[in-house]
């Protein structure tokens, strides 16, 4: 059983309205997930916008067997809250959703240049990358914005190097997988939804105008691949496979923006998480830095995966049941949207022991912050895990301390769990 949360960590209310991306502005609402755990650990949620509502399943073990259940639990008709339907749709699915066999090939077409093999090619450019970013930070004195200065830097540079796309287009990158993934804080994006009528969006990705600039850009750099193939990311995705199969103009372009929503915002405040959670464990600071300076690199591994599983940024994703099912004493009807919330089952008593604890030596630690287990187990892994890893490595062994210095400001979002602005005051070795 759980010795309790650490730090006296505050968990918040227990009786959040979890729809409201208002719930959020705290940071995720943990008591109130606890609640649900403990007694309604599949309950039902009616929405405020016209959504028909949804199931909100809560526990670790309740998660896996939907992830894993795609006869039952269907990617198909979308992974987010937002109901979309028939040619809206099909313009802007990406390869999260379809279900086996049709994502089974998708996944065939795509996965090879995210191995690990293939990511550990990219090495010793995205060390010089980290290192770079810490240095420029340095730079900065002994106050900045963790999240400004340096983990919203790292991750795109990293995926622009991989993509093969010029340096300087990565503020703008930036910027359009921000409104994405922001599309429901204002600060993110103009067009936030909820904030100001994006119906005419509804047709693509995130219902956000960003994705239709990242369909141009992307549209342009598959014209220059084709024309002069190179060694880079874009070139191999376009390629064909053995048996001749490629992905779609429409496929590649979905990917394309995919990525920059998902490879962009999720690495950055999961490196936001993983740094507030040192600045407040000055041990487990001092540990983690001995060991990046020592080059022991399973002890670092290991680290990430505590911070991939404290941070769990993405916190939930839709299924929708193909029919009616009984999960956990409820009976879900065809049809119904089931949302698997990723941050409450990491957090679950159930399956992890004292989970409120942050513990950098945490082993095992089978989180779901990648839903490894499930077919659609995040294609980024290796690179999140190795870009996290590497900022660890050049970063750490030049700070002598950290400390928090100031007001934390967090995403308005139901959706993905995040801090803009994480300030803190440092003393460099
Ligand atoms: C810490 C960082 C990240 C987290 C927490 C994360 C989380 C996830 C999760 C939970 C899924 C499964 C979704 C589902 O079950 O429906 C997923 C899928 C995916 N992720 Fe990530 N992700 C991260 C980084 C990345 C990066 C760096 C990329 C690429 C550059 C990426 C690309 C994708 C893609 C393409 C999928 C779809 C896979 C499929 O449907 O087969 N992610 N991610």
């Amino acid at each position: 059983m759980s010795a309790g949360p650490d730090l006296d960590m505050d968990l918040g209310p227990d009786d959040l309205d979890i729809v409201d991306p208002d719930s959020y502005l705290n940071g995720f609402p943990h008591a109130t997930f606890k609640r649900l755990r403990d007694e309604d650990p599949i309950s039902w949620w009616e929405e405020h916008d016209g959504g028909k509502g949804f199931w909100a399943v809560t526990r670790y073990d309740d998660l896996l067997y939907v992830s894993q259940h795609v006869e039952l639990f269907s990617s198909a008709q979308g992974v987010t809250l937002e109901e979309i339907e028939g040619e809206d749709f099909h313009l802007r699915r990406n390869m999260l959703e379809y279900d086996p066999p049709e994502h089974t090939r998708y996944r065939r077409l795509v996965s090879k240049p995210f191995s690990r093999r293939e990511v550990y090619g990219y090495e010793d450019g995205i060390r010089d990358l980290a290192r770079s970013v810490v240095l420029e930070a340095r730079e900065l004195g002994d106050r900045f914005d963790y999240v400004d200065r340096v983990a919203k830097q790292l991750p795109m540079r990293m995926l622009g190097r991989m993509l093969g796309v010029p340096d300087s287009d990565g503020d703008w990158l930036v910027k359009q997988g921000d409104a994405l993934l922001g599309n429901l804080d204002p600060e993110m994006t103009e067009w936030a939804v909820g904030y100001t009528d994006t119906d005419q969006f509804k047709h693509i990705p995130f219902r956000s105008p960003a994705a239709l600039e990242l369909y141009e850009y992307a549209e342009a750099q598959a014209e220059q691949r084709r024309a002069c193939p190179a060694h880079d990311l874009i070139s191999a995705l376009l390629a064909p496979t053995i048996d001749g199969e490629c992905l779609t103009d429409l496929q590649f372009k979905n990917l394309f923006v995919l990525m920059i929503s998902a490879g962009n915002d999720t690495s950055r405040y999961t490196m936001a998480a993983g740094l507030k959670a040192l600045a407040e464990r000055p041990e487990q600071f001092r540990r983690l830095r001995q060991a990046c300076i020592d080059r022991d690199d399973q002890f670092v591994e290991r680290a990430v995966e505590e911070v991939l599983r404290w941070g769990t940024v993405t916190m939930h994703f839709r299924r929708t049941a193909t029919q009616d099912v009984e999960l956990g004493g409820k009976l879900i009807k065809e049809g119904d949207k089931v949302l698997t919330w990723f941050t409450s089952a990491d957090y679950d008593e159930r399956h992890f022991t004292d989970p409120f604890n942050f513990d950098i030596e945490r082993w095992p630690n089978d989180h779901v912050a990648f839903n490894l287990r499930s077919p659609h187990l995040c294609l980024g892994a290796q690179l999140a895990r190795m870009e996290i890893k590497l900022l660890f490595q050049e970063l750490l062994p030049r700070l002598k301390s950290v400390e928090l210095d100031g007001p934390i400001e967090r995403l308005r979002s139901n959706f993905i769990c995040g801090m803009k602005r994480l300030p803190i005051k440092v003393e460099w070795a």
